[in-house]
């Protein structure tokens, strides 16, 4: 069991296109999931109302008052719970991440946003500190990089991306590209895979939802171990 949070104090960062992607994913892969819909805007709840992702539940309506309920209450019936968190810092956010196993940060490679992420890793500490975890430690988080272009990197991009590396911020290895099919997948509610699942765009958003459970993996054999 795990919980995995979408969280990012900016919007238009990719979260809830990641949250439907990866955890549709994860079902195909065989896992029980659960998708709940933190965002007022709904978008992950109304995708939800049509998808026919087989092992995929979506629960819209998340709200400040039942959010540590509403994760609670999943995490006992599902391997995996992901929650499509506000593009915010609200106390809805604080929650949530203090309840979060892992917490995927989306970010866009310009200045503007890797800012913002850096906003975002001090809500996860601070949700670390109000969750009573000692100084030296975090809840386990990443950065993504979301919608990188196919044209070459700019060497603004890729200098970005060289100086987070260099802070030793966690990030993941595999990225996720800028595609029409990501935008398109809202017209029927159907994911990658269902409408093609020999595309590129399956096969990158597989190998994401490999390197999530993958990470998720050697963070349990940690805690067991401990
Ligand atoms: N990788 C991508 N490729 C193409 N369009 C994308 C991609 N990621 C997000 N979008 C589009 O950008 C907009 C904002 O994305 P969304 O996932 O809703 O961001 P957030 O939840 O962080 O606010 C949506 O219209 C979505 O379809
Ligand atoms: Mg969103």
């Amino acid at each position: 069991m795990a919980v995995i949070a979408l969280n990012s104090p900016k919007g238009g960062v990719a979260k809830t296109t990641l949250a439907i992607l990866l955890a549709s994913e994860c079902a195909f892969k065989g896992h029980s999931v659960a998708l709940l819909d933190a965002d007022p805007n709904q978008h992950a709840a109304l995708f939800g109302e049509r998808s026919t992702v087989p092992g995929l539940d979506f629960q819209g309506q998340i709200t400040d008052q039942n959010v540590i309920q509403s994760i609670r209450q999943t995490s006992k019936t599902y391997d995996l719970v992901f929650l499509d968190l506000p593009g915010a810092t609200t106390t809805l956010n604080l929650k949530a991440l203090q309840l979060s196993d892992y917490v995927i940060l989306p970010c866009q490679t310009s200045r503007p946003d890797v800012r913002d992420a850096m906003r975002g890793i001090q809500q996860i500490a601070e949700a670390g500190d109000l969750k009573g975890l000692p100084e030296d430690e975090t809840i386990p988080y990443s950065i993504l990089w979301t919608r990188i272009p196919f044209s070459f990197e700019s060497k603004a991009a890729r200098s970005i991306r060289e100086a987070i590396a260099k802070t030793g911020a966690r990030t993941m290895g595999s990225v996720l590209h800028e595609r029409a099919v990501y935008k398109e997948m809202h017209i029927n509610s159907e994911v990658p895979r269902q409408i093609d699942p020999n595309s590129a765009a399956t096969r990158e958003v597989s190998t994401l939802a490999d390197e999530l459970l993958e990470n998720l993996y050697k963070l349990k054999e940690t805690v067991d171990a401990a």
